[in-house]
């Protein structure tokens, strides 16, 4: 008997097989167990006589089955050392590369070229009050530029009575800087504006960049200056050509609207030259209120001031077409335009 169930389990090619032998002898219904079961049916003498002989066929059983088991889980490490080899000179696939977004990109463009000229960064909160946003801008209550704004409002106001919302501009950040330091000021200020306005050229938050020069003897031909050699270096042409257009802002005076040269090249526009027109920001030179607003002497102290949308700028340089897309973070997207890997 026990050499017949040696037998059966020395011959069982894996450990699947080795279980089920392992079952049929010693489970529940294993035919050991069975014969281990009859001892109590046994007289004194009988279970004496075959007692041992039992309890030894199981115990060699056992000791059958964890050799076996051994050597076949042995028998299978063998197997899958020799076979699961890692070749660990193969070369190795690029993992996917994240990449700066083409708005971070633009700001960081525009704060070199910007740097060149002497100017400072700023940054302003995007939450701002409605006296840092309208009031000290020259825009009064009841003005009805602040109806053009389309601004977000919170139903709180600050500790001073003032109104909360989110920055329709960056111009706040003019105020901030004005009261915050003493000129002269040569500082921009990018950063992230909010109007409730969607379609394909305007998405409820968008990117403005501010520029502020305030020293003495500035006049509209220090503005002309820096925003043509901010253009031509930006866009990297020479034959950028600007056309500056009377308009109207609360916080300027006088106030011009810049628009920027192109040239039909097989139907598409192409920046430079002077073939059309399109317009790309908002300047003049500061309003004497407002510079009084923020506790300085107009006298004294003349600047101009320009705000432009850097999204727009990063379309006109990459060629991409929808505002909005900027701001799904699809992946394709970023790869089409070359911005990611
Ligand atoms: N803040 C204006 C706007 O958002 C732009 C501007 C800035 C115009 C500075 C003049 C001077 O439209």
């Amino acid at each position: 008997m026990s050499r017949e169930w040696r037998a059966r389990v020395a011959a069982a090619e894996d450990l699947q097989a080795l279980e089920t032998e392992r079952v049929a002898a010693l489970g529940k219904q294993g035919a050991i167990t069975a014969l281990l079961k009859t001892l109590g049916t046994m007289s004194a003498e009988q279970r004496q006589a075959e007692g041992a002989a039992i309890h030894r066929l199981r115990e060699q059983v056992t000791e059958a089955i964890v050799a076996r088991k051994t050597a076949l889980e042995a028998a299978d490490l063998d197997r899958k050392l020799a076979t699961e080899m890692l070749d660990m000179t193969l070369p190795v696939s690029d993992p996917p590369q994240g990449s700066v977004h083409p708005v971070a990109q633009v700001m960081d463009e525009l704060a070199e070229i910007f740097a060149d000229l002497g100017f400072s960064v700023a940054t302003g909160p995007e939450i701002e009050d409605d006296w840092h946003n309208f009031t000290a801008l020259n825009i009064p209550e009841s003005h009805p530029a602040r109806a053009m704004h389309d601004t977000f409002y919170f139903d709180k106001c600050d500790g001073e009575g003032r109104r909360m919302l989110l920055r329709t501009h960056t111009s706040p950040v003019q105020i901030r800087t004005m009261m915050g330091q003493k000129p002269p000021i040569y500082t921009i200020a990018p950063g992230r504006t909010y109007r409730s306005d969607s379609d394909a050229t305007h998405t409820p938050m968008f990117h403005q960049l501010e520029g502020l020069v305030i020293d003495r003897g500035i006049h509209l031909g220090h503005l002309k200056w820096t925003l043509e050699t901010f253009l031509k270096a930006f866009f990297e042409r020479e034959d950028i050509v600007l056309r500056m257009r009377p308009s109207y802002f609360p916080f300027t005076e006088p106030s011009a609207e810049v628009d920027v040269g192109y040239t039909l090249v097989n139907g598409r526009r192409v920046l430079g030259g002077s073939g059309g027109w399109m317009e790309l920001l908002g300047s003049g030179m500061v309003h004497p209120r407002v510079i009084a607003a923020c506790g300085l002497d107009p006298k004294e102290w003349q600047g101009f001031a320009f705000g432009c949308g850097i999204d727009r700028l990063a379309m006109l340089k990459y060629g991409m077409d929808d505002l909005r897309a900027f701001f799904d973070g699809d992946l394709r997207w970023l790869r089409h335009y070359g911005f990611s890997s």
